[in-house]
Parts: C-alpha cells; structure tokens; sequence
C-alpha cells in the first residue's frame, strides 16, 4: 500500500467509524510546507526556511516558481501568509490561487498580487472560474504594505459562498446563485497554488511598467499553512456533511461586522470591478444585477 491509500483507508475508517467531532481531527490543519504541499515548478528556486515552516519563492531571469498542495480540496478554508517581494516589484505577480486543473471547464479561486515601483501601492486582483468562465476580475490596492510584514490571505468556499479574506477582512464575496439559475463551484475539487512569476506584459499599469531585472532574485515568502477541507481522494460524503464547520450559520454570510468591513474596502479602496465596466460589459453578467 502506498501512504497515500494508507491515509485514506485511515480516513474511511475514521468516516464511518468515529465521531465527526473526531473526523474533523482526522482532517487536521497541517503542520509543515512538505507534509501538505509539493514543488510544481522550478525546484531550484523554491527553498524551505524554519525548519520547514516557511518557504521561499524566488523569480529571476531563468524562471520563477510555484508549489501546490498533494490533495484537491471539495470546499473549506484555506489560508496562509504571505510576505511580498518588496522594494521595486513591478512586473511581477504574486499568486495565491484554487484550480480545480480541469483545462476548459476549470473552477478556480484567484488572489494575484501586482507588483508595482517602490512606494507605488500593490494591486490585488481577484477573480472567480466557474466551468472555465472567468473574467469576472475586480482590484482592491492594499491599505498597507505587503511586503514589510506577513499577512493572511484567506479563502472560505462553501455550499453558500464563497469569500476572499485579507486579515481577516472580506474583500469579495462570489455568492452562491444556483436557486437564480446561475453556476456555482459545487462539484470539482481544487487544489491550492502559489506561484511567482513574471507578467510584465500586463500587471503593473497595464504593462507600461516593466521588470528591472537589475533587482533581481525577487523573493516571495510563506507560513502558517492551514488547510481545512475534504480532501479528494478521501471519504466521498464529507463535502456534502452539514456538520463541517465551514458549512456552520456563522459562515453562511458574513456576519454584521465583516459586512462592514467589506463596505470600508469596497468604499475606499476598490479600483477596478468588472460589474461596473460598462464598455467591457454593457449589459452587466446576471451575478452582478441587483437583489443577486
Ligand atoms: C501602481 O501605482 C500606480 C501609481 O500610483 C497606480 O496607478 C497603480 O494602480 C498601481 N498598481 C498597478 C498594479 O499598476
């Protein structure tokens, strides 16, 4: 037996078996990058730190890199910190991401982070994949400065919604509209990326700004992995369980005080929507219409 069917008939066994307060333990947050993640490209430019808690991506000329977790997910929350490359970052992107890797008909789940020129603000760009339609893209500029310290980028993907988070502030929110006849992201696992590359063509001012390799290696660094989900393969019934605590009342909507957070971001520090860009969309997509 491999470890990984090992793991699963443990997790089987615990399905049916145990309680699912113990089940939920069973699915446990992990402890180390290589234990949850792998490398996915360019091995050489991703370095462990702390003993394996932390990890190091690094962009030069001869490439960027990326890692991505062992397991799909079927719904859950996910997070991690993140401390982006400082100084002059401009045409570089940062991501943190959810792909289901099903080519045309893909769901993903992006945070980019656009890099800009010293003291210019970094961008993050979110978007949302349902069965390979995209382009529903919004940007926020951070209220801070992302790379001088770690921060938590978070995403809760339920049956009701799903929520993009930085510290703990809910910066979109992609609503489940299935009841309205709309697609959501219901049956296609995911797995979760991040990635450093170089997008100069088009991230920073649209692509006027360019990289200046003379600064490179550009370094980005992570810690504080948390997976909580229904890993896939695992126990077939868990994603559909009303008793995973994401599916909770408190994570059904976001409660009053994150609702006004979420109005501050909206309000003071959106710089792009795709619902609002008439010349793009001049009938607005159906998710974006009122009472949706
Ligand atoms: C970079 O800085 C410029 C100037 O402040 C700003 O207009 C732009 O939105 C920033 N972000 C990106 C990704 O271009």
């Amino acid at each position: 037996m491999t470890t990984s069917s090992l793991r699963n008939s443990a997790l089987l066994f615990a399905f049916y078996a145990l309680p699912f307060s113990l089940l939920l333990s069973v699915t446990a947050r992990p402890a180390t990058f290589l234990q949850d993640f792998k490398v996915f490209y360019a091995d050489y430019h991703v370095k462990q730190a702390e003993g394996g808690r932390a990890i190091q991506l690094v962009l030069d000329q001869s490439s960027g890199s990326g890692f991505g977790s062992r397991y799909k997910y079927l719904n859950g929350q996910f997070s991690m910190k993140i401390k982006l490359v400082p100084g002059d970052s401009a045409g570089t992107v940062t991501a943190f991401y959810l792909n289901s890797d099903t080519g045309n008909v893909r769901d993903e789940l992006d945070f980019e982070f656009l890099g800009n020129r010293s003291g210019q603000p970094y961008t993050v760009q979110t978007n949302v994949y349902v069965h390979g339609k995209g382009d529903r893209e919004e940007r926020i500029n951070l209220w801070f400065d992302p790379s001088l310290d770690y921060h938590t980028y978070k995403v809760l993907w339920n049956h009701h919604h799903c929520v993009f988070y930085v510290d703990e502030i809910p910066i979109r929110v992609f609503k489940n509209n299935e009841a309205k006849g709309l697609p959501y992201l219901k049956y296609q696992p995911m797995v979760i990326y991040s990635t450093l590359w170089e997008a100069d063509d088009w991230a920073t001012r649209g692509g006027l700004e360019k990289i200046d390799w003379s600064k490179a290696p550009f370094n980005a660094y992570y810690k504080d992995f948390d997976i909580e989900g229904c890993p896939v393969p695992g126990p077939k019934e868990c994603s559909s369980n009303p008793r995973n605590w994401w599916e909770g009342a408190a994570y059904q909507q976001l409660s009053a005080d994150e609702a006004r957070r979420y109005r501050w971001v909206r309000m003071n520090h959106m710089v792009y929507d795709y619902c609002t860009d008439k010349a793009r969309y001049p009938v607005p997509p159906p998710e974006c219409r009122d009472g949706i």
